[in-house]
Order: C-alpha cells, then structure tokens, then sequence
C-alpha cells in the first residue's frame, strides 16, 4: 500500500513519531513517503493518509488545520490515521479537529490516537 505521513513539529516529537511509523509501515512492506507540511506540496498519489501534530493550548497548531482543509483532496473512502502528541491526554482535541475536516472530504477514519509524550521516549 502507498502511504503518506503529513506531519506538523515544532521542537520534533511529532516528527519523531512519524518517522518511528514510517521505519514500521516499510518493514511492513508499505511504501511510505513522509515529511513536514511546510517541506513539499502533497503528492496525490496514495492508498492511505496519516496526519500527525502537536498538542499546543488543547489543539494541533492553525497552520494543520489550515493545511488540512487547503490541501487534503477528496477521498472516497480511503483510509486516514490522526495522531497527536502532548504531554497529557485531558486537554488534547486535535485528533478530534482533523479527523472532523477529513471526515468532510470523505476520508474514512481507521484510527484516531493520542500520544502523551515524555522526554525519555526519544
Ligand atoms: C506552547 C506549547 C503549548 C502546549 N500546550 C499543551 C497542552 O495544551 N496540552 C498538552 O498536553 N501538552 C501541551 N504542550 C506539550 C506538547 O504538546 C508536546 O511537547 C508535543 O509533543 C510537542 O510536539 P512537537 O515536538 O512535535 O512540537 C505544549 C507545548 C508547547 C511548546
């Protein structure tokens, strides 16, 4: 399956969760492109979407969300994955927001999931 990772990282949590997905979904036999939304244009051609973002003051930071409803094109069905990262998971909305706008654009949500992030993750 072709698979993009869509990602938004300010001091690179979430960065690093998307490539921890990418290194997995390949050893899966997945071919995964995956990079910062302010790297590239989005590539139209894939079977699944992952989105991924930072929690800041209780949701993904506006520039996601604009480049969600900018740039995601229409599905059909296709299955999407949201994650977010955040240091607790009680005021964390942001799956909820993206996963809401894909949604719209027909995208069938497969897992909506929040990471609670601690340093020694990494
Ligand atoms: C300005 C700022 C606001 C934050 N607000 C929240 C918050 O409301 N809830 C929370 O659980 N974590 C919050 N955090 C912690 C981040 O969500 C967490 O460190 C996240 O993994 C950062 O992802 P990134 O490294 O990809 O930017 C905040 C961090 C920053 C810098």
């Amino acid at each position: 399956m072709k698979i993009l990772i869509k990602y938004s990282s300010g001091t690179g949590n979430t960065g690093f969760i998307a490539n921890e997905l990418q290194k997995h979904l390949i050893k899966m036999g997945h071919q995964v492109e995956s990079s910062n939304i302010e790297n590239e244009a989005m590539n139209s051609e894939f079977d699944m979407l992952i989105i991924g973002g930072p929690i800041y003051a209780g949701n993904v930071p506006e520039k996601l969300i604009r480049y969600v409803i900018g740039n995601i094109p229409d599905a059909k069905n296709k299955k999407a994955i949201v994650y977010t990262t955040s240091t607790g998971l009680l005021n964390a909305h942001g799956v909820l927001s993206i996963s809401k706008k894909l949604h719209i654009h027909q995208w069938k949500m497969n897992t909506v999931k929040n990471y609670s992030w601690k340093p020694e993750n990494k």
